[in-house]
C-alpha cells in the first residue's frame, strides 16, 4: 500500500444526515479515523483535499421535520449548523464542510445524471409501488415498515432491515405499513429510473473482488463479496417527493434523485468549492488516490453502488481504499439517536472543557476497526489516568522539571558520554536499548498509519512516551546527580530529544497535546516534515537551547466527573421508562375476592343474531343474542370499535344473571365482556374456537 506514491489525496468522510447532533459513534466511524489519516498525510507535506458536509435530502431528513414539526429547510438549518460546529469544536480538520443542498451540489448532482442518461444507460419503468391514500404520497425507503421476509423482525424499513441487515425493496415487506400516518397501503403506478446494476457485475468481480478489495480490511471485502455473489440488480435511483434534487428530465416532474445517488456526489461538489484547488485534479487525476472514511452500514454504496456509477458517468478516478469501521457501542448498548443513548460532541466539549485529546486518545484505543467495540466512563477515566496523565504526561514532565532544576531550562550538552565507568557503560547501553526501540516504534508507527490501523499506530506513538519513562527510571539521573554531572547532561539531552520527537508523532492524533509540548520545548514545528519523512528519531534540539515553563499536558479524570456521565445516560433511560409506563399504565388490581363471590357470575357464550346502531347515541349497539337459554337484548357501548355489521354472527362472552339495566329507555339484559387497554382499545373477549351457545364460563 505505501509503497505507491501519489501525487494527492481525496479522503472522504461519510456525509453525515443532517437530522441530529454528531455522537461519538460517528466520530470513532468515520471522522476520527480520517481526520488523523488526513493529519498525517498533510505532516508528510502531502497535498490533500479532506471531505466532507451534511447529508441533507432523503427520507430521514423529511420524517425527522415533520416529527419536530417544521419544514426540511429549517430542519437541515439547526442541524447543519449544529454539526459544523461540533466537528470544528472537536478539531476536526476537514478542508471543508459543505452541505448538499447547496447550489454547487444540485448542478453537480444532476450533470452527472445527465452525462449518464445521455449514454442511454438508465433503465425507466413504470411499476407499481405502495402508496398513502391518507397523506397522498408514495411510500419508499423510510416511509414504510413491515416484517422482514429475511428474518421475521416486525419493523424492518422499505430499504432495509436493522436486525439482519439485509438490504429489502418495499414490495418485499410482509404486512407493509405507512410510517407517516399508519394507514395500510395500496399499489398505484408510478415511473422512475434505475440504474443498472446488474451491467457492472462482471466490471464490479474483476475491479473489485479480483482487484482492489483484496487488499481492503477483510470486513469490507467480505461484504462486498457476498453482496455480489447474491446477484446485482437494477436499482431506482429517482423517488415521488418533494424535497429533494429534481430530476433532470422532462418527463420526471415532480420525482428528485434518490438520496444515495446524490449523497455521495457531494463529496466531489465539496471539492469543488475548495478555494485554491483545482478540484478536477483531486477527482480526475488517476495519480490521485481517492479514499472513503465510512462505517460498516455504508459498504455497499461506497464500494459497490459509486465506483459502478463512476464507472458509468466515465471521466472520474475511483476509490482505491475504502477503510471502514465496525460500530461503537456505549455502556454496553447500542448508541442511538432516537433513545438519546449517546454521547453527543457539543455536550462532551462542553462537560469537559479543554479535553479534546482526551476523548480522541480514548475512541481511537478502542477503535471499533475490526469488531465492534464499547465505549465506557469507566474505561475513558482508566485510559486518560494510567495512559495520558501517567506514562505521557509524566515522561514530559518529568524531563522538563529535570532539566529546570539542573540546566535552567537549557537543553544540556550532548557530548558523548564516554564509558569510563561501569555505571557509565550501564548508562550506555540502557541508551542504546532505548534509541533501538525508539526506532522500531516509530517504524510501526508509520507503518500502521499507511494500513489505517490508527489503534496501533496511537499504541505505537505512546511506547515513545513508554521507552522514554523506563530510560529516566533506568538511568536514574536524580541519583546521578550527586556525582556525576555529565552523564545526567547527556541522559537529559537524549530524554528532550525524545520529547520533541513525541510531540511531533502525538500530532495527528493528540493535537493540542502536540502544541503544548512544543510550546513548552519553545520550538515550531517546522521540524515535524523531517520527523514524519524520516521514519526514525530525529534531533530538533539545539544545546543551550532555552526551554519555556513546564505545563501539564493531562489532568486525571475524577471519579464525580465519570458519575455524572453516568448519571446522565441513566437518568436518559430512567425517564424513558417513565414515560412508558405512563403511556401503557394500567389500572391497578382490583381487591381480593373469595371463590364464592366469583362464583356467583354466571358467564356464557352466546351468539349474535342482529345488531344495530341505538339511536341518538354513538356509543351504544343494541346486540340481540342467542343466550342457549332465551334470546335477549343487550345495550353494548362498543359502537366506535365495532360497526353492526362486524357484529352479526359474532360470538360474544356475557355476564348472563347481572340485574337488567335501563339505557336509552331500553333494557338491556346482560353485559358483553371485553378488554380495554390504556389507549381505551376495545376488543371482545373470545374463546379461541366456536362452541355453542350457552357454553358457560369459569
Ligand atoms: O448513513 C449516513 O449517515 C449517510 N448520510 C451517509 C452518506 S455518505 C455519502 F454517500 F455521502
Ligand atoms: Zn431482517
Amino acid at each position: 500500500m505505501a509503497e505507491k506514491k501519489f501525487k494527492r489525496y481525496t479522503i472522504t468522510a461519510a456525509l453525515p444526515y443532517a437530522n441530529g447532533p454528531i455522537h461519538i459513534g460517528h466520530v470513532a466511524g468515520a471522522y476520527l479515523p480520517s481526520d488523523i489519516y488526513a493529519r498525517y498525510l498533510r505532516l508528510k507535506g502531502e497535498d490533500v483535499a479532506y471531505v466532507c458536509g451534511s447529508d441533507e435530502h432523503g427520507v430521514a431528513i423529511t420524517l425527522g421535520a415533520k416529527k419536530e414539526g417544521v419544514t426540511p429547510r429549517q430542519f437541515v438549518d439547526k442541524y447543519h449548523a449544529l454539526m459544523k460546529k461540533a466537528f470544528a469544536d472537536f478539531g476536526i480538520s476537514f478542508d471543508i464542510y459543505s452541505r448538499t443542498s447547496n447550489e454547487i451540489h444540485y448542478q453537480t448532482a444532476q450533470d452527472f445524471f445527465r452525462k449518464i442518461d445521455a449514454q442511454n444507460i438508465f433503465l425507466e419503468e413504470t411499476s407499481e409501488q405502495y402508496f398513502d391514500e391518507k397523506e397522498n404520497i408514495f411510500l419508499a425507503d423510510r416511509y414504510i415498515s413491515g416484517t422482514c421476509p429475511n428474518c421475521g423482525h416486525p419493523n424492518a424499513y422499505g430499504d432495509q432491515c436493522e436486525k439482519c441487515g439485509t438490504s429489502l425493496s418495499p414490495r418485499q415487506l410482509i404486512n407493509p405499513t405507512s410510517t407517516v400516518s399508519g394507514a395500510t397501503p395500496v399499489l398505484k403506478p408510478t415511473k422512475h429510473w434505475y440504474f443498472p446494476l446488474n451491467k457492472f457485475e462482471d466490471w464490479l468481480k474483476e475491479w473489485l473482488i479480483e482487484g482492489h478489495a483484496k487488499d481492503w480490511k477483510s470486513n469490507v471485502y467480505g461484504q462486498c463479496k457476498s453482496w455480489i455473489d447474491q446477484g446485482l440488480q437494477p436499482r431506482s435511483i429517482t423517488r415521488d417527493l418533494e424535497w429533494g434534487i429534481p430530476v433532470p428530465r422532462e418527463d420526471a416532474k415532480g420525482k428528485v434523485l434518490y438520496v444515495w445517488f446524490d449523497a455521495p456526489i457531494g463529496y466531489i461538489s465539496a471539492t469543488k468549492e475548495l478555494k485554491g484547488k483545482d478540484w478536477e485534479k483531486y477527482w480526475k487525476d488517476p495519480e490521485t488516490r481517492l479514499v472513503h472514511f465510512i462505517g460498516k452500514d455504508n459498504i455497499v454504496f461506497h464500494c459497490i453502488i459509486f465506483p459502478a456509477m463512476l464507472k458509468a458517468e466515465g471521466s472520474f478516478i475511483l476509490p482505491d481504499n475504502v477503510p471502514a469501521n465496525e460500530f461503537l457501542n456505549l455502556e454496553g448498548d447500542k448508541l442511538s439517536t432516537s433513545r438519546n443513548h449517546a454521547v453527543w460532541l457539543h455536550e462532551y466539549l462542553v462537560d469537559f472543557p479543554n479535553r479534546r485529546d482526551e476523548l480522541r486518545y480514548t475512541i481511537t484505543s478502542i477503535s471499533p476497526e475490526t469488531k465492534d467495540a464499547d465505549f465506557t466512563w469507566k474505561d475513558y477515566q482508566q485510559k486518560v489516568n494510567s495512559e495520558l496523565v501517567a506514562i505521557l504526561g509524566n515522561f514530559v514532565n518529568r524531563v522538563m522539571v529535570l532539566t529546570w532544576k539542573y540546566f535552567d531550562g537549557k537543553v544540556p550538552s550532548a557530548e558523548e558520554i564516554k564509558p569510563t565507568s561501569e555505571k557509565r557503560e550501564r548508562i550506555l547501553s540502557l541508551y542504546n536499548d532505548a534509541h533501538t526501540n525508539l526506532n522500531a516504534s516509530i517504524k510501526e508507527m508509520n507503518r500502521a498509519l499507511d494500513e489505517f490501523r490508527f489503534r496501533d499506530a496511537q499504541f505505537h506513538m505512546m511506547n515513545l512516551a513508554r521507552v522514554g519513562n523506563k530510560f529516566l527510571a533506568d538511568t536514574e539521573p536524580w541519583k546521578l546527580a550527586k556525582e556525576d554531572m555529565e552523564a545526567v547532561a547527556g541522559i537529559l539531552n537524549y530524554a528532550l530529544m525524545v520529547v520533541g520527537n513525541i510531540a511531533f508523532a502525538c500530532q495527528p492524533f493528540l493535537p493540542d497535546a502536540s502544541l503544548s509540548i512544543l510550546k513548552q520545548l519553545n520550538i515550531d514545528s517546522n521540524d515535524s516534515k523531517k520527523f514524519w519523512n524520516n521514519g526514525e528519531l530525529i534531533e530538533p534540539l539545539k544545546e543551550g537551547h532555552q526551554l519555556n515553563q513546564p505545563e501539564l499536558l493531562f489532568r486525571n479524570v475524577e471519579d464525580e466527573d465519570i458519575a455524572k456521565q453516568v448519571e446522565k445516560l441513566q437518568s436518559v433511560k430512567k425517564k424513558k421508562m417513565e414515560t412508558a409506563q405512563e403511556t401503557n399504565s394500567v389500572k391497578p388490581i382490583k381487591e381480593t375476592i373469595v371463590f364464592d363471590d366469583f362464583a356467583k357470575i354466571d358467564i356464557r357464550i352466546g351468539k349474535v343474531v342482529a345488531a344495530e346502531k341505538m339511536e341518538k347515541s354513538d356509543k351504544l349497539l343494541k346486540l340481540t343474542v342467542q343466550s342457549g337459554v332465551d334470546t335477549r337484548t343487550i345495550l353494548s357501548g362498543i359502537a366506535k370499535h365495532y360497526t353492526p355489521e362486524q357484529m352479526l354472527g359474532k360470538q360474544v362472552t356475557f355476564v348472563a344473571n347481572l340485574a337488567p339495566r335501563k339505557m336509552m329507555g331500553l333494557e338491556s339484559q346482560g353485559m358483553i365482556l371485553m378488554a380495554e387497554d390504556a389507549q381505551g382499545k376495545l376488543r371482545l373477549v373470545l374463546p379461541d374456537d366456536e362452541v355453542n351457545p350457552g357454553a358457560t364460563v369459569a
